[in-house]
């Protein structure tokens, strides 16, 4: 081997091993182009069709009807959740709603202060009475 032969040997020897192996790896080994996996895809996924829906979703008051304790109920409960949560609720007596606002107080962290708590479950059995004609809570949560 001439030194001319040998330099071209020694520059293009590890290009030329390099790009043989890309190309027997290479399918397996770099990313599929575009145009390939969307000719794949073309032959397994059917078709997708997108249509438009219309969704209403039921109106609410973003604050409790008004009463002694509202405010108190307006500052501490509507952080996490909607009033409906509260409001549509089956009926609970005073000692059940205490419980309730402890749970929210102990478990989830509702910022009401101790001293809030019998206002607060005072105000929820008093209008939270479900009547017989189902109206949730028995009081109107609806805009009007
Ligand atoms: C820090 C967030 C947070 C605050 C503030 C909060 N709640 Fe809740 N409340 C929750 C979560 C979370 C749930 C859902 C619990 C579940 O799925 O078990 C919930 C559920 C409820 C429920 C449904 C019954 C139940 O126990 O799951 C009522 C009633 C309720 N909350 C009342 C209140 C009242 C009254 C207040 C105000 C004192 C209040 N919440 C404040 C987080 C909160």
């Amino acid at each position: 081997m001439n030194a001319k032969l040998k330099r071209i040997v020694a520059v293009w020897a590890i290009p030329s091993i390099v790009g043989v192996v890309l190309a027997v790896t290479g399918k397996t080994y770099l990313p599929e182009s575009i145009a390939s996996q969307e000719r794949r895809q073309e032959s397994v996924v059917p078709p997708v069709y997108f249509d438009s829906v219309a969704v209403t979703f039921p109106s609410g008051s973003s604050t409790f009807p008004p009463g002694d304790g509202a405010d108190i109920a307006n500052a501490n409960c509507v952080m996490c959740h909607s009033t409906g949560m509260v409001l549509r609720q089956p009926p609970l007596t005073m000692t059940e709603w205490r419980t309730e606002i402890e749970k929210m107080r102990g478990s989830f962290g509702a910022p009401i202060t101790a001293d809030q708590v019998d206002a607060l479950a005072r105000y929820l059995s008093t209008i939270d009475g479900r009547k017989s004609d189902a109206v949730p809570s028995g009081v109107s949560n609806e805009a009007s």
